[in-house]
C-alpha cells in the first residue's frame, strides 16, 4: 500500500482504521467502542477495552520469547558504567519496584512524580507505576524547585521518586536539595520520598519522610499487573503553556499504545528485535514515547544514554552508540548534530567508527535547517527524515513514513500528514488556506489515538487551550504551509513558547520572573534565533525611574533569577536595558516585530503602534550590543 492509501484509508473511516490498528496490542478485554465521547464532550479512543502499558511492554514481550533480548541497553559516558537489562530482568525487576510501590500503599489511580535523570532506576520507576495503574509524572532535572513546586502542587502525588542527583557532564546536580526545596514551597505534601542513592553524591535521608530504595527493593515482593481502562491516564507530562503555569498533558493506555505501535512499524520503519535509540531525555515526551514505551511495546531494544553529543568525552559519542549496539533508527534532535558539527566540522571523528548499521535519522523537536539535515546525512550516509510532533500528540504528526513507503525527502518540510491527523491550515479566521499560504496550523477532530485527551484536572484550559481558537480544530501552536505536493512546511510557534536546544520554554514564565525584580518597569523577553540552539531567550528590560544599578549587575542578577526560578535549562544569559519598548497604542508590547528585527527578517509595523522611532533604536542597541542575526551560544 502506498502512503497516500493508507493515509486516505486512516481518515475515509477512523474508527474501522483503528479498529484494525488495535489487533497488534494484547487487550484483556477488547474495546468496546473504538471512538467515543466523555461525559465532558471530548473524544476518547477505545472505550471498554481492558489492558496494561507494563504487561505489553514486558511480560508479553517475554511470552512471546523475548526473555533473553535485551530490552534496555544502559551507556553511561559520565559515570563510565554500561548495564544490560534483557526482557526477562526487567521485567524482574519492574515487578520487584512495583512490589515496593504497592507497599508503600500506590494503588490504581494514583500519582507518583519522579524526579529522576537518565538511569535504569528512571524507567523502572515509570514502568512500575503503569504496572501498578498509577499515573506518573516525570519531571525533568533541569528545572528549578519552584517548577518542581508547580507539579508537585498540581499532580498531587503519592510519593516522589528520586535520585540523590544527575550528572551534567562533569557537574553533579545535587537532585535532593532541588527536592527539599520544592517541598518546602508546595502545599501539596507527598506521603514519602523514595531516594536513590548514587555512588557519585550520597545524601542524608530526611527520617520519617525519606525511604532507601535500595533498603526498601530488599524488602520487597514482587507485585503483578493491574488491568485498567484503555481510557485511564498512564501518565502527565507537564509542558510549557503561553502563561507561567506549565500544562499536565495527559495520556491514556489504549490509545498511546495502539498509537505507539503503529508509530514503530509505519513510521519509523523498525522491526521487533531491531535496536532503537532516541538520544533525549525521559523528562521530555520524546523520552517517554520513543526511549521508553514505543520500543518496549514493539519488542525492540532500546537505549538509555547517559550523556551529551558532545564532551562526554568528545563529539564522536554518538557515532560510538550507533556501531556498539548496531543501532538500525536513530532519533535526535536537530540542536545535537549542530553541537558535533560545532566541535568537528569535518567528520574526523566519525572515521573511526562503522555506524552501518542504521538505516535512518529522525530528527523532531524544533525546526530543522538545511545545512544541519544535509551535514548529518552526509555524516551517517542515511536518509535524515525530519518529523514534527509536540507533547500533546505524543507521536509524530508529520512525517515521511518511511515504513509505508520513502517519499522524496524536501528538505525544510516535515513531510506530509501521518495516518489519522486531518491536518489544515487555517487563516485569523479559520477558514482553510489554499497551497503555499502560512496561517495557522490546525488537525481536524477527532485527533487520532495517542494524542492528548484532555489536560490533568483542567478541562476548562484543555478547552481554551487547543479547542476555541477554531472550533472543530485542534490548534497546535505552530504556523506553517503546505506546498504544491502537500509537503508541510512548519514555520515556527506562533505563540510565547520557544524552543532552546530542543527544549520547550515559554517566554512569558520567564517575563514573570524579570519583572518580579524590584527594579523592572516593565520587560519583554523573547526567543531570537540561535545557530546552535535554535533559539535562545533574550531579555529587553526598562528600569524604574531612580534605579542607579550597572547593566552588568542588573544582567547578572536577572540571570541568577531565571535560573534559580526556572532552572539552568532555560539558557537565559543575555539581558538589554532599554529606554522603551516597542508597543501599540494600547499598551501592547510588539514582541513578534522585536523577534523580526533581532533575526534581521522584514516586518511591517502595525498602524496601531504607539511611536515608530523606537523601532531604528532598538535595532541599533541590538547591533551594538551583539543580539540577534543568528547569534552563537556555546555548547
Ligand atoms: N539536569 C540538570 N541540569 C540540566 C539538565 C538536567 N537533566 N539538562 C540540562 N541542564 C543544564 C545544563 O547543565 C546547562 O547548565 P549550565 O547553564 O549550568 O551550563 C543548562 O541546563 C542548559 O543545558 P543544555 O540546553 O543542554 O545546553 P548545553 O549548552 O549544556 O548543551 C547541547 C547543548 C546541544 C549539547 C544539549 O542541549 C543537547 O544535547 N541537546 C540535545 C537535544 C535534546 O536532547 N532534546 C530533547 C528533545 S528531542
Ligand atoms: P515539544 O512539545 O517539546 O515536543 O515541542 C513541540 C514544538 O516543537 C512544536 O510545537 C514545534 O514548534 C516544535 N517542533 C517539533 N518538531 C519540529 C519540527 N520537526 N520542525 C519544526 N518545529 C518542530
Amino acid at each position: 500500500m502506498t502512503y497516500q492509501e493508507l493515509y486516505d484509508k486512516s481518515m475515509a473511516s477512523p474508527e474501522v482504521f483503528w479498529k484494525e490498528q488495535a489487533e497488534a496490542i494484547p487487550w484483556f478485554e477488547k474495546p468496546k467502542k473504538i471512538l467515543s465521547k466523555d461525559q465532558e464532550g471530548l473524544y476518547r479512543w477505545y472505550e471498554g477495552g481492558v489492558l496494561n502499558t507494563s504487561f505489553i511492554a514486558l511480560d508479553h514481550q517475554v511470552e512471546r520469547g523475548r526473555g533473553e533480548q535485551v530490552a534496555l541497553y544502559y551507556d553511561s559516558p559520565v559515570t563510565g558504567r554500561k548495564e544490560t537489562f534483557t526482557y526477562q530482568k526487567l521485567l524482574e525487576e519492574v515487578s520487584l519496584f512495583a512490589g515496593v510501590l504497592k507497599g508503600q500503599g500506590v494503588q490504581k489511580g494514583d500519582t507518583v512524580i519522579i524526579y529522576m535523570p537518565m538511569i535504569p532506576q528512571t524507567v523502572i520507576a515509570m514502568l512500575a507505576c503503569a504496572r501498578l495503574g498509577a499515573i506518573h509524572s516525570v519531571v525533568f532535572g533541569g528545572f528549578a524547585p519552584h517548577e518542581l513546586a508547580i507539579r508537585i502542587d498540581d499532580a498531587k502525588p503519592k510519593l516522589l521518586l528520586a535520585a540523590s542527583c544527575g550528572i551534567e557532564i562533569n557537574k553533579v546536580i545535587d537532585y535532593m536539595t532541588i527536592v527539599n526545596e520544592s517541598l518546602k514551597e508546595s502545599s501539596h505534601q507527598p506521603q514519602g520520598c523514595i531516594v536513590y542513592q548514587r555512588p557519585q553524591l550520597p545524601v542524608p535521608l530526611k527520617a520519617g519522610r525519606d525511604h532507601d530504595w535500595e533498603d526498601l527493593l530488599s524488602r520487597a515482593e514482587p507485585a503483578g499487573y493491574v488491568p485498567v481502562a484503555a481510557t485511564d491516564p498512564l501518565y502527565i507530562l507537564y509542558t510549557s503553556g503561553t502563561t507561567g503555569r506549565p500544562k499536565g498533558v495527559m495520556r491514556d493506555n489504549g490509545g498511546h499504545a495502539v498509537a505507539l505501535k503503529f508509530s514503530m512499524e509505519h513510521i519509523y520503519g523498525i522491526r521487533p528485535g531491531d535496536v532503537y535509540w532516541a538520544a533525549s531525555d525521559v523528562g521530555w515526551v520524546v523520552g517517554h514515547s520513543y526511549i521508553v514505551y514505543a520500543p518496549l511495546i514493539h519488542g525492540c531494544s532500546t537505549i538509555l544514554y547517559e550523556g551529551k553529543p558532545v564532551k562526554t568525552p568528545d563529539a564522536g559519542a554518538f557515532w560510538r552508540i550507533i556501531e556498539e549496539y548496531k543501532v538500525k533508527v536513530f532519533f535526535t534532535a536537530p540542536t545535537a548534530f549542530r553541537a558535533i558539527k560545532k566541535e568537528d566540522p569535518n567528520g574526523t571523528l566519525k572515521k573511526k567508527y562503522d555506524t552501518s548499521s542504521l538505516d535512518y535519522l529522525f530528527l523532531a523537536g524544533e525546526r530543522c535547517d538545511v545545512a544541519t539535515l544535509e551535514w548529518s546525512g552526509k555524516m551517517l550516509d542515511v536518509p535524515v527524515i525530519d518529523h514534527w510532533w509536540q507533547t500533546e500528540s505524543g507521536w509524530p504528526m508529520l512525517a515521511n513514513m518511511v515504513g509505508v513507503e520513502m517519499l522524496p525527502i524536501k528538505p525544510g518540510s516535515a513531510a506530509k500528514p501521518v495516518c489519522g491527523y486531518g491536518l489544515e491550515i487555517l487563516s485569523h479566521n479559520g477558514e482553510s488556506l489554499p497551497p503555499n499560504q502560512e496561517g495557522a496550523v490546525a488537525i481536524r477532530l477527532p485527533l487520532p489515538p495517542g494524542c492528548l485527551p484532555n489536560l490533568w484536572n483542567d478541562t476548562a484550559r484543555f478547552l481554551s487551550s487547543y479547542m476555541s481558537a477554531y472550533p472543530g480544530y485542534y490548534f497546535t501552536g505552530d504556523g506553517g504551509y503546505i506546498d504544491d505536493d502537500g509537503y508541510v512546511f512548519i514555520t515556527g510557534r506562533i505563540d510565547d513558547i520557544i524552543n532552546v536546544a530542543g527544549h520547550r520554554l515559554s517566554t512569558a514564565k520567564m517575563e514573570e520572573v524579570v519583572a518580579s525584580h524590584p527594579a523592572v518597569a516593565e520587560c519583554a523577553v523573547i526567543g531570537i534565533e540561535d545557530q546552535m540552539k535554535g533559539q535562545i531567550p533574550v531579555g529587553f528590560v526598562v528600569l524604574k525611574g531612580g534605579v542607579e544599578k550597572s547593566e552588568e549587575d542588573m544582567e547578572k542578577e536577572l540571570i541568577q533569577m531565571v535560573r534559580s526560578k526556572v532552572g539552568p535549562v532555560a539558557s537565559f544569559k543575555k539581558v538589554a536595558i532599554v529606554q522603551r519598548l516597542p508597543k501599540t497604542r494600547s499598551g501592547k508590547i510588539l514582541r513578534r516585530i522585536m523577534r523580526h528585527i533581532a533575526d534581521g527578517k522584514p516586518f511591517s509595523p502595525p498602524s496601531t503602534i504607539e511611536d515608530m522611532t523606537v523601532l531604528p533604536e532598538l535595532e541599533g542597541l541590538m547591533k551594538e550590543k551583539h543580539i540577534g542575526h543568528s547569534t552563537d551560544s556555546q555548547p
